[in-house]
């Protein structure tokens, strides 16, 4: 059976006063029934794990880099993200595979130093709207798959996070259906390459436009095991209720 994982990406919002906002989650829900992480900006990721360090909340980190250590200006290692108090960190978001050109070989790189440190890898994957449009979506699927998943994984330190591009921040959401035949071919995909064992304990998120209103039928699809949510989990008031309906 897989835990349920309501994971909060806050991405490149939140400061000093945002910690108000991981204490009241971690008042809401201190004896949670599913797995409850935050990703804050890095700035705030020691606090942000000081502050829920009595709480079953755990902390992660939007990115790291592929090496140890080194002339890597700006950039944040994953032991580092240890350190400062991380159990996990999303890789190969869309957002970072636009706006910093991070290709498959390159979040393979960083799922697996993420892996060696001993932090949990969320590996994003998605379709744009044009691939959607032009039927390209499993095939666009596969090959972030196949080249953004080490073959290190096991099901305690991999999970998958399916995010429609057309579906971040936008209000748009895929039909149940749609969501439902990605998941399924992700889990498909993940038996076939890792054996059942692996595949079938590898939990897979759904990411893009998770709301109060619809996150009960988005986890009552096959295969879904939680979410990833960007704009919904900056307020507690609003990541609360996704996390209950789980
Ligand atoms: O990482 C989170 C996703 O990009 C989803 O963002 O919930 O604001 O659409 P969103």
């Amino acid at each position: 059976m897989r835990r349920k994982l309501a994971a909060g990406n806050w991405k490149m919002n939140g400061e000093s006063t945002a910690l108000g906002e991981l204490e009241k989650l971690a008042t809401a829900h201190s004896a949670p029934g599913v797995d409850i992480l935050i990703c804050p900006p890095a700035t705030l990721l020691h606090r942000a794990a000081q502050t829920v360090s009595d709480s079953a909340i755990a902390i992660g980190g939007q990115d790291c880099h592929p090496a140890q250590s080194g002339a890597h200006t700006g950039d944040i290692s994953a032991d580092m993200l240890l350190d400062a108090g991380a159990t996990a960190v999303i890789v190969g978001h869309s957002e970072r595979r636009e706006n910093h050109d991070e290709g498959d070989e390159h979040v393979r790189a960083k799922a697996r130093a993420a892996i060696d440190a001993g932090l949990l890898a969320i590996i994003c994957v998605g379709e744009s709207l044009a691939e959607r449009e032009a039927a390209n979506t499993l095939d666009i699927i596969a090959g972030q798959l196949a080249g953004s998943i080490p073959d290190i994984v096991t099901g305690e330190n991999l999970v998958i996070a399916y995010e429609p591009i057309w579906a971040i921040g936008t209000g748009k959401v895929p039909t149940l259906e749609q969501i439902g035949e990605v998941h399924d071919f992700i889990r498909a995909r993940l038996e076939r390459r890792f054996g059942t064992g692996v595949g079938r304990s590898v939990r897979l998120l759904y990411g893009g436009s998770v709301k109060p209103g619809n996150a009960a039928d988005i986890f009552a699809v096959s295969n879904v095991d939680g979410a990833l949510v960007g704009g919904a989990s900056l307020k507690a008031g609003d990541f609360s209720p996704i996390i209950q309906a789980l």
